[in-house]
């Protein structure tokens, strides 16, 4: 009987409990999380300004979507801040309500989990694994033309690290334009690639109606309990249907005042950037000499692996790690993904110098 466990990457305790260890030894190698933790221009100000909880947040998030409108070169007029990028994912999708949605997958298996409410129908189209999961447009446009009227995709893409260049976005977005289709990208990992403005559709927001791009900052700015995400949209029409629908101060007081703060602290996005690309660089050439593994190009803050290695599975390569204190993420529950994948982020340098030994090993 096949007795394995089987965990999601934020189930920290479970696995602890599981394999006897204590919470504070782990690295978390499976959140996808900035290492460096909150901006200490953040910190500082929370802390000298919890009275900020005692105050609603102001209803429209007008210095917030100032601040953000900044941060992204964008009119404040596109902005919807709302409770993670997963209360948009969830309110753009109610507010569309898509018949027949096409995701590109294997992604971030929540788009399926709000589409089974929303009464679409839902396919995934399946990036190559030989093609290092970047999808070929041209096919992509031609399974369009089947009949869907919602497109959703993660760019860089969750869990495979690829990414869609802004010029081949803007041939589909326009493409998808003619055909009545609504273009979902979430661009919860795009501050993490080498050249933001290459690959971003913000900008093309101003192009197109058919189009919101989704980000938050759970990952990049290390706050996923802050609960700060942001919708872009030049559908004014669209927008303002789905603030209709949005519960009122969906995002609480102090996630509106640090997010204003995190955004504008360049020395913590460089450091940030820097550290991320350096040590995804490293990573990524010493795991290449390793012939138990394929690498592939990666563009978000983690690197996907194949184990090509004859009777290795993920559960070990998991196992193996955990047992050293490092968690890192078995894909073996992404749809789309055949075979036996990993998916770890950066960690801190020493941290990824022990995970890079284990995998080594193996
Ligand atoms: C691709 C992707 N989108 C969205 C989220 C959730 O983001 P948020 O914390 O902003 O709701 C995650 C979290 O893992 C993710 O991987």
């Amino acid at each position: 009987m096949d007795t394995k466990p089987v965990f999601h990457g934020s189930d920290i305790e479970k696995i602890c409990s599981y394999y006897g260890l204590k919470k504070e030894d782990i690295v978390k190698f499976g959140a996808n999380v900035n290492p460096l933790g909150l901006s200490p221009k953040a910190s500082a100000a929370i802390a000298a300004h919890v009275d900020i909880f005692s105050s609603y947040p102001d209803r429209e998030y007008t210095t917030l979507r100032n601040t953000i409108s900044e941060y992204c070169n964008i009119p404040a007029d596109f902005i919807l801040p709302g409770n993670g990028s997963s209360e948009l994912i969830s309110l753009l999708i109610q507010e569309k309500a898509p018949k027949h949605t096409l995701i590109l997958g294997p992604t971030y298996s929540e788009y399926s989990r709000e589409l089974s409410f929303s009464g679409s129908t839902q396919e995934y189209y399946h990036l190559q694994e030989s093609k290092d999961f970047e999808p070929d447009i041209p096919d992509l446009c031609k399974k369009l033309e089947q009949g869907y009227d919602f497109l959703i995709l993660c760019n860089p893409n969750n869990p495979t690290s690829s990414a869609i260049s802004q010029q081949d976005l803007r041939q589909l977005i326009s493409f998808c334009a003619k055909k009545n289709i609504f273009v979902m990208i979430d661009e919860t990992y795009v501050e993490f690639t080498p050249n933001i403005n290459a690959i971003t559709a913000v900008p093309l927001t101003r192009e197109f109606t058919n189009l919101m791009v989704l980000r938050g900052v759970s990952k990049f700015f290390a706050a996923p309990g802050m609960r700060l995400g942001y919708g872009i949209t030049g559908n004014m029409d669209f927008l303002s249907k789905m603030r209709e629908k949005q519960t009122p101060w969906s995002l609480n007081s102090m996630g509106a005042f640090a997010g204003e703060i995190m955004l504008q602290d360049e020395d913590y996005i460089r450091q940030t950037r820097e550290l991320i690309l350096s040590e995804r660089t490293r990573m990524i050439k010493e795991l290449k000499s390793v012939p138990t593994y394929k690498v592939y190009p990666a563009y978000a803050n983690f690197i996907l692996l194949k184990i090509l290695k004859p009777g290795l599975t993920s559960y070990d390569v998991f196992e193996a790690c955990i047992r050293q204190g490092l968690i890192i993420r078995d894909c073996s529950s992404f749809q789309c993904l055949d075979g036996e994948f990993v998916r770890f982020c950066i960690m801190m340098p020493e941290d990824n110098s022990r995970l890079v030994e284990v995998l080594k090993n193996l």
